[in-house]
C-alpha cells in the first residue's frame, strides 16, 4: 500500500478513497497533523486507538466541514452559532449533546462530542471528497509530542506509520481551544490558539471560564479526559521555570548542570551568560514573538530530543492570550500540571 501522499488531486483523491473504505490516514490541519477516519465506522474509529496506543477513556475530535454537517453529529444551539461565525473554520472545538448515530468509541461512552471544522485547506478538500465527518486526534503515539510535519508522523509510528498526507509544516503548531457549550457558562477545557480574550469579545466576559484542571494549581479531575497532566512528553526530562529571570538564576546556582543539557530560550537574541559548559541552546523563534514559538514549540522539542540530552531547560511565557495554551503544553511536557 502506498503510504506517503503528497497535496495533488490524485493523492487527494485516493486518500479520501482510502478512508471510505474505512482506513486510517495522517493529515494536516492548521494546528498539528491528524490521524483520520470515517467518525460514525466503529471499526475505523478503533483502528486509530490501536495505532495511537490510545486509551479508549479519551475521546477523540470529529471534524466538520461546516455548522451543516455539525448537525449530523450533535444538535448546535445559538451560542454554537454564534461561536461557528466568528471562529470556523478555524482553532476552536466546541463540546456538546452528541446525537445518537455517534458511536460510543468516539465519545469514549461520553453523552458529549468534540466537533470542530479546520481551516486547512487540504483538510477541507478530503472532508469534501469523503463526504461525511471525520475523527482525527493528533498523529502521534498518545502522550507524546504532537506532529507539525508529516516527517514527525513517520517519525511518530515508525516504519509501519499509517498512511501520511504531506501538506507541509502546519501553521499554528499547537492543537484546537476546547471549549465546553453544555452548561450556561462556557468552560475552556483545553487552552488554544483560540484565546480567552477571543472568545470573550465574542459571548461576553462573565460567561467564558477556565476548568480547573487548566490552571497551574487545580487539582481537580479534568472534565476533558484527554487532559493527563504526563502529555506531550519528549523522552528527556523538561524542567520549566515562571519566567527567564528564574530561569537564568537557576543556571547561574547550578554551573554544573550534566553536559549536553539543552537550555530552550524564546528568541534568539536571548542571551545566558554565563552558558555553562558543555550546555547548548536552542531558540523556540526568532524573534521572541508567542505566535512564532507555537509554530515552533513541538518541532524544537523533537528536534532537542533527538540529541538525546539528560536534561531540557524552559522559562514559561507570560500567562496571557496564546502563551497561556503554550505554558500549558509546556508544563504538560513538564509533567506538572
Ligand atoms: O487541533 C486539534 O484539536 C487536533 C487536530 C488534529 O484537529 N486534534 C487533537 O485531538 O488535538 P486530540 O485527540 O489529541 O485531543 C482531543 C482533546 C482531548 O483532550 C480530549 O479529551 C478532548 O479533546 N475531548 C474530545 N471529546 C471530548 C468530549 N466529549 N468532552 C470533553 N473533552 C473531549
Ligand atoms: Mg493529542
Amino acid at each position: 500500500m502506498k503510504r506517503l501522499f503528497g497535496a495533488t488531486n490524485e493523492d487527494c483523491t485516493a486518500v479520501a478513497e482510502l478512508l471510505r473504505s474505512g482506513e486510517i490516514v495522517a493529515l494536516p490541519t492548521e494546528t498539528v497533523y491528524g490521524l483520520a477516519c470515517l467518525a460514525l465506522n466503529e471499526d475505523a474509529v478503533s483502528k486509530v486507538f490501536t495505532a495511537k496506543k490510545r486509551p479508549l477513556c479519551d475521546p477523540l475530535i470529529v471534524h466538520v466541514e461546516d455548522v451543516s454537517q455539525a448537525r449530523e453529529v450533535c444538535q448546535p444551539d445559538e451560542r454554537t452559532l454564534t461561536l461557528a461565525e466568528a471562529f470556523w473554520p478555524g482553532p476552536l472545538t466546541i463540546v456538546l449533546p452528541k446525537k445518537d448515530c455517534v458511536p460510543d468509541v468516539v465519545t469514549s461512552g461520553l453523552a458529549t462530542v468534540a466537533v470542530r471544522s479546520p481551516s486547512h485547506p487540504v483538510f477541507r478538500e478530503i472532508l469534501r471528497l469523503v463526504g461525511a465527518p471525520l475523527a482525527a486526534p493528533s498523529a502521534n503515539l498518545f502522550g507524546k509530542v504532537s506532529p507539525t510535519r508529516a516527517e514527525h508522523v513517520m517519525e511518530s509510528f515508525g516504519q509501519d506509520h499509517p498512511p501520511v498526507l504531506d501538506g507541509g509544516p502546519t501553521e499554528v503548531g499547537i492543537e484546537s481551544t476546547v471549549l465546553d457549550l453544555t452548561e450556561p457558562r462556557l468552560k475552556i477545557l483545553r487552552p488554544g490558539p483560540i484565546t480567552r480574550e477571543d472568545l470573550v469579545g465574542v459571548i461576553g466576559g462573565e460567561q467564558v471560564t477556565y476548568d480547573s484542571s487548566v490552571n497551574p494549581s487545580g487539582k481537580d479531575r479534568p472534565s476533558s479526559p484527554g487532559l493527563i497532566p504526563h502529555h506531550y512528553q519528549p523522552d528527556s526530562p523538561l524542567m520549566t521555570f515562571p519566567n527567564p529571570q528564574a530561569l537564568g538564576s537557576f543556571i547561574k546556582e547550578n554551573i554544573d548542570l550534566p553536559k549536553g543539557t539543552i537550555i530552550l530560550t524564546h528568541s534568539m537574541n536571548d542571551t545566558l551568560d554565563p552558558l555553562p559548559h558543555g550546555t547548548n541552546t536552542l531558540h523556540l523563534s526568532e524573534s521572541g514573538n508567542p505566535e512564532e514559538i507555537a509554530r515552533n514549540l513541538f518541532g524544537c522539542l523533537r528536534q532537542a530530543d533527538r540529541k538525546s540530552p539528560p536534561l531540557l531547560l524552559c522559562s514559561l511565557l507570560t500567562e496571557k492570550g496564546i502563551g497561556r495554551a503554550i505554558n500549558d503544553r509546556l508544563r504538560r511536557a513538564a509533567g506538572k500540571c
